[in-house]
């Protein structure tokens, strides 16, 4: 079972007046899609862009405007929908909102509710996606005012540079919905089983360079990786994520670390593992690099070049070696990407390594191991155990590793 942060959860979508509204619908609809129950109160200047309705469709829940504070149902409504609310997400959020939240100035049903959260320790947490003109937002007076938010402990997600309803390319846009739900994810993960556990997940495949244009390297995509790293997230963890080169995005709230070699790779991760509590090395180290990097381009004109082979550092065997020593991490879990003899090379690499577990997985299946969205893995413990797992998504698998190191750590720290 993936542990989802926002399912159960309830949302308050805040929608005020900018153009980046007609993506609030969007942002609705992936937050409602991920499992909160998404409640909606537009501004009257976000009902000129987008109406009520949009937001109805797609949550299934009510969406609000000032009218609704003198109607029927009114009593007290801002005050009801605050103290439900684990969440209160204002996107966008206009000059003239942040500014009436910084004052404390409640005019409105959505000003009004954003009162009522209160700033105190439990209270829900307010986050601010702010989209203007680049003149209106790095104004003295509007970031006069987000700094005062923040004072309070509001998260501000953005700005983004970018194309504005101006003409201008500048810092202003909304960020993108994808990226604001990652946010509210990362928001809604702090109380997991493994809140102050620092894990390092390491993802994707390392590029060995032979000289400026060409390298050697392997098919892995960091998937898997990367899915580690948001299951770790969303149990609370700390988590770093150095990876090799990928066009994936770094889940929000990781400590990002780009590398492109094994050797990169080695010096970061022995360095983040020195206060790490656990090492989950998903990563598809190559094995060999050129023994020789030409600075210039090897011209096809000098002949068929001959490459040398020097092996590459076994970055599990150093983290090893560095754990004897200090300590840390406490917990090292490996992966086998094998086409063959599966069981036992990877029986072999749990005890050559001295891992607490390896995820086995055999790459010549067309439905598992690099590049696609699935993976089927056989799970073996340093204890013997063995546990084969059906074909799922490599979030499920992600999943599931992360359900078997809580144990694992609980039984480190002796609790
Ligand atoms: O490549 P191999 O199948 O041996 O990888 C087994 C485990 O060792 C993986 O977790 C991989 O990330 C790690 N590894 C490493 N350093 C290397 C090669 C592999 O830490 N140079």
């Amino acid at each position: 079972m993936i542990h989802n942060p926002l399912s159960q959860t309830k949302i308050l979508l805040g929608v005020t007046g900018s153009i980046a509204a007609y993506k609030a619908a969007d942002l609705a609809s992936k937050l409602t899609q991920s499992g909160a129950q998404v409640k909606v109160i537009l501004s009257d200047a976000a009902t000129k862009f987008i109406s009520p309705l949009t937001f109805q469709s797609v949550t299934g829940q009510p969406a609000y405007v000032d009218a609704d504070l003198w109607g029927a149902q009114a009593h007290v409504l801002h005050i009801g929908l605050a103290h439900e609310a684990d969440l209160l997400l204002i996107a966008p959020a206009t000059a003239h909102t942040i500014a009436k939240l910084a004052q404390g100035s409640a005019d409105d049903l959505l000003s009004l509710t954003a009162l009522a959260l209160g700033t105190d320790e439990d209270s829900a947490p307010l986050l601010i996606a702010p989209a203007m003109d680049a003149g209106m937002f790095g104004h003295a007076a509007t970031q006069e005012n987000l700094r005062v938010l923040v004072e309070r402990g509001a998260v501000i997600i953005g700005p983004e540079q970018g194309h504005l309803a101006s003409g201008l390319v500048a810092k202003g846009r909304m960020t993108e919905p994808l990226e604001i739900l990652g946010h509210v994810r990362y928001q809604l993960s702090g109380r997991g089983p493994l809140r102050s556990r620092k894990i390092v997940v390491t993802a994707g495949a390392t590029q060995e360079p032979l000289d400026p244009v060409r390298y050697l390297s392997n098919r892995a995509s960091g998937k898997q990786g990367f899915a580690l790293a948001q299951a770790a997230l969303d149990a609370g963890a700390d988590v770093t994520l150095i990876s090799g080169p990928t066009h994936l995005l770094a889940p929000v709230g990781t400590n990002y670390i780009q590398v492109r070699s094994a050797e990169e790779m080695s010096a970061a991760t022995l360095q983040a593992c020195q206060t790490a509590h656990a090492l989950l090395m998903a990563a598809a180290v190559a094995d060999f690099r050129p023994a020789q990097h030409s600075n210039q381009k090897i011209k096809k004109s000098a002949g068929l070049p001959t490459i040398e082979l020097a092996r590459n550092p076994d970055i599990l065997a150093a983290v090893k070696d560095q754990r004897a020593k200090f300590g840390h991490p406490k917990v090292l879990v490996g992966f086998a990407a094998e086409t063959k003899d599966l069981l036992a090379n990877a029986r072999g690499k749990l005890k050559a390594k001295g891992l607490d577990l390896i995820a086995a997985n055999d790459v010549s299946a067309a439905d598992a191991g690099f590049a696609v969205d699935t993976n089927r893995i056989t799970l073996l413990h340093a204890d013997g155990q063995q546990e084969e797992l059906p074909l799922m998504s490599k979030a499920e698998v992600a999943a599931e590793i992360i359900k078997r190191i809580i144990p694992l750590l609980d039984k480190e720290s002796g609790s």
